[in-house]
């Protein structure tokens, strides 16, 4: 029996950990393990998204919360040491690029326990996100990897990476998006929002936006606020606020205008049924988020991207998502282009189909250890 350490620790992780627990558990040759690290620890950032999700409890939480970088890496790592010298895990899995997935990575590497990354190989080129750095170093120390894109593998053999350490496999995330679509369309969002015409739902869009460089800067928060103004003028907006924008809109006096925008709905962070729901319902997506991207590429929802690159360039090419970077002109021209012609049409990535997770774990269980210690060297 093969014990792997499956790692979650914010938001993002939870869809993606979700089929990979799901298809161990049914690998006899596999006992999957899951730990939170407690990255995110708020009801609505964690704990409804194993309810919507039907993820077990995690078997461990480290319980660190938030932070600056370091406490919170740190804090992780310390913990996170702990428990792999009193477990000795076979293998420790992480998924995505935030802090805990960089943690547990150096944790494990060092303790010559193998590193599993899934979603590896992505890359902005933009070291200013914390999310490049946490990328490059957990691909730099991981003994497999599995990529969701053809894209990643070329990057990963670039820098180096032994062709026979990378498999492309797909999507997790889409996995679990294909999974709970339809379900999600029948949540009751659209009328608890009043966002029904008639009984279908009403035109609308949906915003998030949480990068520290978008709503750190008082600056750039309030230029790309202008242009939501002009938006939710022509089309609704429904926005889920994270807890990091919110703090800032508060701190940088601007709550009393997003108050004024009448059409601008302001809410708590949503559930993962909730919110797939309302953006697979929607006519656009404005988002700084790496994963909507991927989602609205799945389910053929133009979406507009604030940040002046992304790591998923397969979103650009063969997607819906369109790079405005964070000036508010061209936000907004975008955003009412999408309006009246209905924006990019988009195809669906290769593998993107719903089976990533049972290839993985196709792979880990026929894994022969030994294999590892080569590969490594
Ligand atoms: C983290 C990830 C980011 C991901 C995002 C999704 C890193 C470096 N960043 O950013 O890649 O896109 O999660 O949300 O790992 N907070 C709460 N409740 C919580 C968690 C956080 O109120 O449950 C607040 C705290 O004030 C905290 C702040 O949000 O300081 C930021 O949380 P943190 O985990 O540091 O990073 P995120 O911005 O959420």
């Amino acid at each position: 029996m093969m014990k792997i350490f499956n790692i979650v620790g914010a938001r993002p992780n939870f869809m993606k950990i979700a089929p990979i627990m799901e298809a161990m558990q049914k690998a006899p040759e596999i006992t999957p393990v899951l730990v939170h690290t407690g990255q995110h620890y708020d009801e609505k950032m964690s704990k409804v998204f194993f309810e919507d999700l039907d993820i077990p409890r995690p078997d461990i939480n480290l319980e660190v919360g938030s932070g600056s970088h370091a406490v919170q890496t740190a804090g992780i790592m310390v913990a996170f040491e702990k428990l792999c010298v009193e477990e000795r895990p076979d293998m420790v899995l992480v998924v995505g690029d935030v802090n805990s997935t960089l943690a547990c990575s150096v944790v494990a590497s060092k303790l010559l326990i193998p590193v599993v990354h899934v979603e590896a190989g992505l890359r902005s080129r933009d070291r200013t996100m914390p999310e490049e750095v946490n990328r490059l170093v957990t691909d730099a120390l991981a003994d497999v990897l599995f990529t969701t894109s053809r894209d990643a593998d070329e990057n990963l053999k670039q820098e180096g990476v032994p062709a026979e350490k990378i498999f492309f496999v797909g999507n997790v995330m889409i996995d679990t998006l294909l999974k709970h679509v339809d379900k999600a369309r029948h949540s009751d969002i659209h009328r608890r929002l009043g966002l029904l015409n008639g009984g279908a739902p009403a035109r609308y869009g949906v915003m998030t936006l949480h990068r520290p460089s978008n709503v750190d800067d008082r600056e750039t928060l309030s230029g790309i606020l202008e242009a939501v103004e002009h938006i939710q003028s022509k089309l609704p907006v429904v926005f889920p606020i994270h807890p990091r924008t919110l703090k800032n809109i508060r701190e940088n006096g601007l709550e009393e205008r997003v108050r004024r925008m009448k059409s601008l709905m302001l809410l708590d962070p949503l559930g993962y049924l909730d919110f797939l729901g309302l953006v697979s319902g929607s006519t656009l997506v404005l988002t700084d988020s790496g994963g909507l991207q991927e989602e609205t590429t799945a389910l053929g929802i133009p979406c507009i991207t604030i940040r002046n690159n992304t790591e998923r360039p397969v979103t650009l090419d063969q997607g819906t998502n369109t790079l405005v970077g964070m000036d508010r002109d061209l936000i907004r021209t975008t955003a009412l282009d999408i309006l009246q012609g209905g924006g990019k049409a988009g195809r669906i990535p290769e593998l993107w189909d719903g089976k990533a997770a049972e290839r993985i774990t196709d792979i880990l269980r026929r894994w022969d250890p030994a294999a590892f210690k080569s590969l490594s060297n």
